[in-house]
């Protein structure tokens, strides 16, 4: 276990905000978690749990414990011929996972590449991206309960995934503390390449469609949209996609007949809010020091310097816009602390 004061933050937010923790603390393993728990300084005042810090907006020093796991590790618990279940410590991060089931055969998260971030995380935000989510995978999620130390597995049905959701972002929310996540991968070829073009890109570039290539497929598109954290800091996709009631969406596509849009069944659209912001012309802009990233604009993206309130300021402001034009809430995926 690890317990520094006056802890800087920098390495553990994607966004580039230069705070420090009053205290940052460590553990390896469930039975240190527990004794951190079971230190009642540690939680006289504020304190936060984080992962990679790749969905973290910063607003200043952070006055309470930050709380990391290191705890690592694979282990393959189940398998037969067709499947493996893969036990993961949670605070492995979360592309080494999916290169290493890349690197083994295994087939079912290769979608998911280059998603920064860690183990934990993903069963906490059901990650996603080029149609897979992290639920799709997930068999069931250890945890250990903050208020008594006590260890609870919870299975795929319990953690109620949804886009983005889950049980620890709603009623559970700051309640467990996630140490290991067993996933399900296949030893038999499934791909999903229909989502965002991914079979075209295959194609554009005549690759067959193996496991690395696909990988390396996503990892290419995902690198000329996405900016590099460690050049230009951001949190990815800054605004959740929203989801609008069929109604509301055919009157905006009587207006825009080239809305993009994900039918998911019953009376619920998602639209993109990448597409919005594009159409309000944010792309690009900067005000301050915090910007709109100029190749997607669902991106915010920190010009250097800029402090978590510019960059709230700004999403405010863009907000503010989408909705001036579409009538559509869009609430951030990135946390403000
Ligand atoms: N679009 C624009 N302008 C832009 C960017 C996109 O008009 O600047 C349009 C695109 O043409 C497309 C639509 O918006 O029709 C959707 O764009 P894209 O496929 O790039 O995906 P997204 O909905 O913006 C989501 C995830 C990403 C994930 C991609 C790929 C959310 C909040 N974001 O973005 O996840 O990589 O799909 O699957 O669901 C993240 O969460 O940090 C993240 C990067």
């Amino acid at each position: 276990m690890k317990e520094i004061k006056n802890y800087p933050l920098l390495p553990h937010n994607t966004f580039g905000m230069d705070v420090k923790a009053s205290v940052f603390v460590e553990y390896t393993s469930v039975a240190e978690l527990k004794t951190v728990l079971s230190n009642k300084d540690y939680f006289r005042g504020s304190w936060l749990h984080i992962g990679g810090g790749s969905n973290l907006l910063f607003t200043g020093d952070y006055d309470g414990v930050i709380f990391h796991s290191a705890i690592r590790g694979y282990e393959v618990v189940r398998e037969n011929d067709e499947e493996v279940e893969v036990r993961v410590g949670a605070g492995e991060v979360w592309d080494d996972f999916v290169a290493y089931s890349v690197k083994s055969g295994w087939y079912g998260a290769e979608n998911l590449s280059l998603i920064p971030g860690e183990v934990g995380a993903s069963a906490v935000q059901n990650i996603g991206a080029y149609g897979a989510e992290a639920k799709d995978l997930i068999v069931t999620v250890e945890t250990v309960e903050m208020a008594t130390g006590k260890e609870r597995v919870f299975a795929n049905a319990e953690c109620r995934y949804a886009y983005r959701e889950s049980i620890f972002k709603q009623e559970l929310k700051g309640k467990y503390i996630v140490t290991y996540v067993t996933y399900r991968l296949s030893k038999l070829p499934v791909f999903n390449l229909e989502y965002g073009n991914v079979r075209g890109e295959l194609e554009k570039k005549g690759c067959e469609v193996t496991l690395d290539n696909v990988r390396n497929t996503i990892i290419a598109v995902r690198e000329i949209k996405l900016p590099d954290p460690k050049l230009q800091g951001n949190a990815g996709s800054f605004f959740m996609n929203p989801i609008v009631p069929r109604a509301q969406f055919e009157a905006l596509q009587a207006t825009y007949p080239d809305i993009p849009h994900y039918d998911l069944g019953g009376d619920r659209v998602k639209i993109p809010a990448a597409w919005m912001i594009d159409r309000c012309g944010w792309k690009g802009k900067q005000v301050g020091r915090a910007g709109v990233h100029n190749k997607q604009a669902l991106v915010l993206v920190n010009c250097g310097g800029a402090t978590g309130d510019e960059v709230i300021a700004l999403s405010k402001q863009i907000q503010e816009s989408v909705y001036r034009t579409f009538g559509v809430n869009i609430s951030p995926e990135v946390n403000f602390i």
